[in-house]
């Protein structure tokens, strides 16, 4: 990561497809104003990549994208439908995947579980993002059966081991619990508990808590509260942190930060490209802003984090709703830009009332 000193960022924006473009010049306006508010200053670079980098240059994550990001302070990604995002993903070893599920207080009625089980959820899944069944050997073949697929779930114990020590030290700065999805009963060639137990002996104070993946699933959406932090492979982690959007009323609200062993991340929402509301202008862009506070958090932009954060809770706290929190009669339906507009307002207003301006947020 490059020095925050001087307090200039260059990000590389790489809108996608789907709603990604909506979501991202969404998170993008929110960012300069906090950037003009904090006295830093952000250049934006646009790459491509899915299909309308194969549409331009013929491949889905073509030199140039790999180019433009690199020596970057960090990507803000929006959402591709096909090819791509796994090859960036691998391109800069973005092994580690933080994917924070954290109910805000005004939704908990939005939650499919009751208030009381989610009430102050605050959970973390680390997921390994470079390995596992995603990178594993894989093809279609045919033999005398007949045609025949198949994906290997190969891990590297080191590759483990280092997802292991991010895992730990994520709980060891939160509530000192790290449990482990894992699925040794079916296949024990993958030891996670052993390796990670090992990792643990540098992390005095932190609870490794093994747990069959098949269990954790359930036990997330019983007890939620139970958790601090999970550590899941790769394809285990995709699965449990979407049941996370279940919890807190909406994927479109969950954002994540992938990052390599120096620090340099790539952000993105954990949800999709949407195409059932793509370019329509309604689609929740809270999640890509979340993911884009773990940049700012990432930079040591704490303030600026801050700022957006509590802007998005009052906006909330006032229920403004975007549509895939179908909003009830109390509430208020906005689109992307209304939203964005709000948040805008309110990120303003909170400068005011850290002056002791002004002390009533709501307008
Ligand atoms: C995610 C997505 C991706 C994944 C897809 C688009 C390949 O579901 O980031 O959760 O499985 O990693
Ligand atoms: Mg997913």
């Amino acid at each position: 990561m490059k020095s925050s000193r001087n307090r200039s960022y260059r990000i590389v924006a790489i809108p996608g497809e789907g709603i990604g473009p909506e979501v991202v010049q969404a998170a993008l306006i929110m960012l300069q104003k906090v950037a003009a508010l904090e006295g830093f200053t952000l250049q934006i670079d646009y790459g491509l990549l899915g299909a309308p980098a194969l549409a331009q240059s013929g491949s889905y994550f073509p030199p140039a994208t790999a180019q433009l990001c690199d020596g970057a302070d960090g990507i803000v990604f929006g959402a591709v439908s096909q090819g791509g995002l796994l090859e960036l993903r691998k391109h800069f070893d973005l092994f580690c995947n933080l994917r924070p599920i954290r109910m805000v207080d005004s939704l908990v009625a939005k939650s499919s579980l009751r208030p009381e089980k989610v009430r102050g959820l605050d959970l973390l899944i680390v997921r390994e993002l470079v390995s596992g069944i995603y990178f594993g050997s894989s093809g279609r073949a045919t033999d005398e059966q007949g045609d025949y697929g198949y994906h290997t779930m190969r891990y590297g114990d080191r590759e483990i081991q280092r997802i292991a020590r991010s895992a730990l030290q994520q709980a060891q700065q939160r509530r000192g619990l790290l449990t482990v999805a894992h699925k040794e009963n079916a296949l024990p060639h993958l030891p996670w508990t052993r390796l990670v137990q090992a990792e643990a002996t540098d992390f005095p104070g932190v609870v490794v808590e093994p747990m069959l993946v098949d269990n954790l699933a359930m036990q997330m959406v019983i007890n939620p509260l139970r958790f601090d932090v999970i550590l899941a492979g790769n394809l285990f982690g995709d699965i449990l942190s979407d049941i996370g959007g279940g919890l807190v009323g909406s994927i479109g609200l969950l954002g994540s930060a992938s990052l390599n062993a120096d620090g340099f991340g790539l952000y993105e929402a954990i949800h999709g490209t949407a195409p059932d509301i793509a370019g329509r202008g309604i689609a929740n862009p809270l999640g890509t802003l979340g993911a884009c506070v773990l940049m700012l958090q990432q930079w040591g932009e704490e303030q600026a984090a801050q700022r957006i954060v509590s802007a998005q809770a009052r906006v909330l706290a006032q229920g403004y709703r975007t549509a895939d929190l179908s909003p009830q009669a109390n509430e208020i339906l906005v689109n992307t830009q209304t939203l964005v507009d709000l948040l805008l307002a309110e990120l303003t207003t909170e400068q005011y009332s850290e002056l002791g301006v002004l002390h009533e947020s709501r307008k």
